[in-house]
């Protein structure tokens, strides 16, 4: 049997592209999106390509679903290789604008969703597997209006490394990437919903193709790495993270990200 990999939010963006480049690579992927109809398009369209690809419609935060899913995968395909906690959302806006519950539901994907996925599946990993968790640059510091979203991605990075240390004996490899602008439906979605202040500067340059991406942070999936850069962009905030002083760091993030 082939190798197994799982994707959550696999129906589109990245997570659709680290599908198609997983199964161009032979593996046989699990894509796992809220929407039947969309998950199963993606599904199909790897299917239609000569890949194998089979999808689920399950919500990644709804425990008793998710518990079924991996159930049923163990049940079907006893191991896995690699799991790729992708899911995530994003809505741009201060804190204060933002309702508790909508503060709840992203907490709720971007955060517990990888949590919970990771204890579900991790024990079906084989030795010398994988874990890949897709965080953002906004995961490394925390620019106005991403509050919620950097609370999510920062601690997806620190729970990360705690797996890691867990699973060592294991031999998994667990990676955190942290992407900067990808073209993709969400990235469309978060620049349409900016509020007014946030769109005066952009320290953005132009998207990155999303199949590009996931083709350069797998490439990079391997070894004693843990954080993978996919943009030099990504990597100078990581330097500047470690190695400025925090009044200049300030200095220099102040200007690169706008405030309210
Ligand atoms: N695009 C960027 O510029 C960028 C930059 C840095 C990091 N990232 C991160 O990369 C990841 C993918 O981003 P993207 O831009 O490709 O996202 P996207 O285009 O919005 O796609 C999100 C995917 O996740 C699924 N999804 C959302 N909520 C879910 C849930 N509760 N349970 C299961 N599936 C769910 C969506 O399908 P359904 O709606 O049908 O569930 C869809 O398949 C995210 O974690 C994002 O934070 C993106």
């Amino acid at each position: 049997m082939s190798k197994m990999a799982i994707i959550t939010g696999a129906s589109q963006g990245l997570g659709l592209a680290f599908a198609e480049h997983l199964s161009q690579s032979g593996y046989t992927t699990v894509l796992i999106a809220r929407t039947p109809s969309t998950v199963e398009k993606a599904a199909a369209s790897i299917r239609e390509k000569g890949g194998n690809a089979v999808s689920y419609a399950v919500d990644i935060t709804d425990e008793r679903e998710m518990t079924r899913l991996a159930e049923d995968i163990q049940k079907r395909y006893g191991t896995i290789s690699i799991l790729i906690n992708n899911a995530g959302i994003l809505h741009t806006e201060t804190l204060e604008n933002m309702p508790a519950e909508e503060i709840r539901y992203d907490l709720d994907v971007s955060l517990f969703g990888p949590v919970l996925t990771t204890k579900l599946f991790s024990p079906m990993i084989e030795t010398g597997g994988k874990i890949l968790f897709i965080s953002s640059g906004f995961g490394l510091m925390g620019p106005a209006g991403y509050s919620v979203y950097s609370a999510a991605k920062g601690g997806m990075i620190n729970f990360a490394e705690s797996v890691k240390r867990e699973l060592h004996k294991r031999k998994i490899g667990v990676y955190v990437a942290v992407p900067s602008d990808i073209d993709t439906p969400g990235f469309q979605m978060e620049l349409a919903g900016l509020p007014e202040w946030m769109k005066v500067s952009q320290a953005r340059g132009k998207p990155q193709p999303a199949d590009k991406v996931a083709g350069r942070i797998m490439s990079r999936c391997s070894g004693n790495r843990f954080l993978i850069f996919s943009d030099p962009g990504v990597r100078m905030l990581h330097v500047v993270n470690h190695l400025v002083p925090g009044r200049i760091r300030d200095l220099i993030l102040n200007a690169m990200f706008p405030r309210p």
